[in-house]
């Protein structure tokens, strides 16, 4: 009986043995998608963020054995090339990325009040960022000869306009761009890449931008933009959309867009 609980168990670790990055995951879906990662059996994952404190905070708690902490602004190439690296030299190599670092900007950027350097800033950490990391991490595994899986977080805003954020709205379709390009390229080197595309979700990120919004009245906004009723979407939600990406269950997909939005319409 015991036997067949532990490979019950071992079934279900979908990331058995693997080495991961996360960006962005000291907080919101990149944090849920390092406890999950984590759960499933990665053998390492490496949360790379900017927020020092919480990123420590969430590797020591999923434990050191498992999780680790690397200090990485995805707007600095250098710095995105010497994590891929340290990684690869510490673990042996690199089987998934979780390109999901992101941010808003601070004013609602309605295009006739568009300003540039809130744009400027948002598009190199959504668009260049993502593509640094993408390129850096892709480069490894073409190098090791991994079949890897790189997972990046796009939107809902990568498919609808807005009537406000124009900025983060062509940031996403953008990602959305780069997953089309490199599933692509990297097709021939066994190396899939796909995207999730979230609805809104109560999250550090949007509560920062709906400061006097508690979270049960923002979970109630977004809910109305979604068909799908008597559920909220949730980190969790999109983490195991993530994980199927991530892991051998999505074998043969590649240059997918999945949408984790309750159906979502304006
Ligand atoms: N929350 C939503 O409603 C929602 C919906 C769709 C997509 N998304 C996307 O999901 C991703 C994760 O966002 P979240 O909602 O979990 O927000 P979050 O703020 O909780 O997490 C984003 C993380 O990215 C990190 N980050 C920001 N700039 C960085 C940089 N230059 N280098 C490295 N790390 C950096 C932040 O420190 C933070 O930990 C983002 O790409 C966001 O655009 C969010």
């Amino acid at each position: 009986m015991a036997e067949s609980v532990h490979s019950m168990n071992n079934t279900a670790q979908k990331l058995a043995g693997k080495v991961a990055i996360i960006t962005g995951g000291a907080s919101g879906i990149g944090e849920e998608a390092a406890r999950l990662f984590a759960n499933h059996g990665a053998r390492m994952v490496v949360i790379a963020d900017i927020q020092d404190h919480l990123g420590h905070q969430v590797a020591a708690s999923i434990g050191s054995h498992r999780c680790t902490y690397v200090r990485c602004d995805v707007t600095e190439e250098e710095q995105v090339k010497s994590l891929v690296d340290s990684t690869v030299n510490a673990y042996g190599q690199l089987d998934v990325l979780f390109s999901n670092a992101g941010i808003i900007s601070p004013s609602n950027q309605k295009l006739l009040d568009l300003d540039f350097p809130q744009f400027d800033r948002l598009f190199a950490v959504n668009t260049r960022g993502m593509a640094a990391c993408v390129k850096h991490a892709a480069r490894a595994m073409v190098e090791r000869r991994v079949r890897g899986s790189i997972v990046c977080t796009a939107s809902v805003a990568a498919s609808h306009g807005c009537m406000q954020y124009t900025d983060y709205v062509m940031s996403k379709h953008a990602v959305k761009g780069l997953v089309r390009a490199a599933s692509m390229q990297l097709g021939a080197h066994s190396i899939r890449v796909n995207c999730v595309s979230p609805s809104g979700l109560a999250t550090p990120l949007t509560r920062a931008a709906h400061p006097t919004m508690e979270i049960e009245e923002l979970q109630k906004m977004y809910a109305q933009s979604c068909r799908l009723k008597g559920v909220f979407l949730t980190a969790k939600h999109v983490a195991d959309a993530v994980l199927f990406l991530a892991s051998g269950d999505s074998e043969f997909v590649t240059g997918l867009d999945l949408v984790v939005d309750g159906s979502f319409e304006l």
